[in-house]
């Protein structure tokens, strides 16, 4: 039975700044500390939960307020809910820090679009580039950063290890996940 308590972990940033991946490098650390965790991931809850939705303001808007019903579903029982969508708008983010019953901890991915699009991991933003791919966000639809976010992470020039690092600390300093084991000499 774990004893922890459960929290949302958002994380915002642009297509390809590194929130999947900083997500997946989390979880196992969360998984090794007795924490229970999952993660809603953009790319996966839109091939389920929002398969059928679009990107325009409506659809994100949607997509973002199912993210968040579950994530508060599963952070109030004890769950490390991590979300991991693009979740552009600044008001919709902060609705869904307002509904949620558990600490809500919003984490900026910042990577400047220069990054972003020179990663190009999908290759989607040549495609948008091209007007091949519409609304897409930091291109032809708004991204609006976080100004309060509980932590920020650079990854244009942070490792994901400093990245998860910054993280980690944050949520030990609020006392969201066990302390940290002494090690013996
Ligand atoms: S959100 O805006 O509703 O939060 P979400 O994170 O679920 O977006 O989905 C973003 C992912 O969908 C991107 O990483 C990318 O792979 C893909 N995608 C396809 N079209 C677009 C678009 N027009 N804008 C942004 N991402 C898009």
């Amino acid at each position: 039975m774990s004893d922890h308590k459960g929290f949302t972990l958002w994380f915002t940033g642009l297509s390809g700044a590194g929130k999947s991946t900083l997500a997946q490098y989390l979880i196992p650390m969360f998984t090794e500390m007795g924490c229970l965790v999952e993660c809603l991931d953009g790319d996966e809850v839109r091939e389920n939960l929002s398969k059928g939705l679009g990107f325009s303001k409506e659809d994100r808007d949607t997509n973002i307020r199912r993210i968040g019903y579950v994530a508060n579903m599963l952070s109030r029982n004890g769950v490390i809910a991590i979300t991991a969508a693009i979740s552009p708008y600044a008001a919709i983010r902060d609705e869904m820090r307002g509904n949620c019953k558990a600490h809500f901890v919003e984490v900026y991915v910042e990577a400047p679009l220069e990054v972003v699009e020179a990663r190009d991991t999908k290759g989607l933003y040549k495609k948008a580039r091209a007007g091949i791919i519409k609304q897409f966000t930091g291109i032809s639809d708004p991204y609006e950063a976080p100004e309060k976010a509980e932590v920020t992470v650079h990854t244009g020039d942070q490792s994901i290890e400093e990245s998860a690092q910054k993280v980690l600390d944050y949520l030990h300093e609020k006392g969201l996940i066990p302390a940290r084991q002494v090690q013996k000499a």
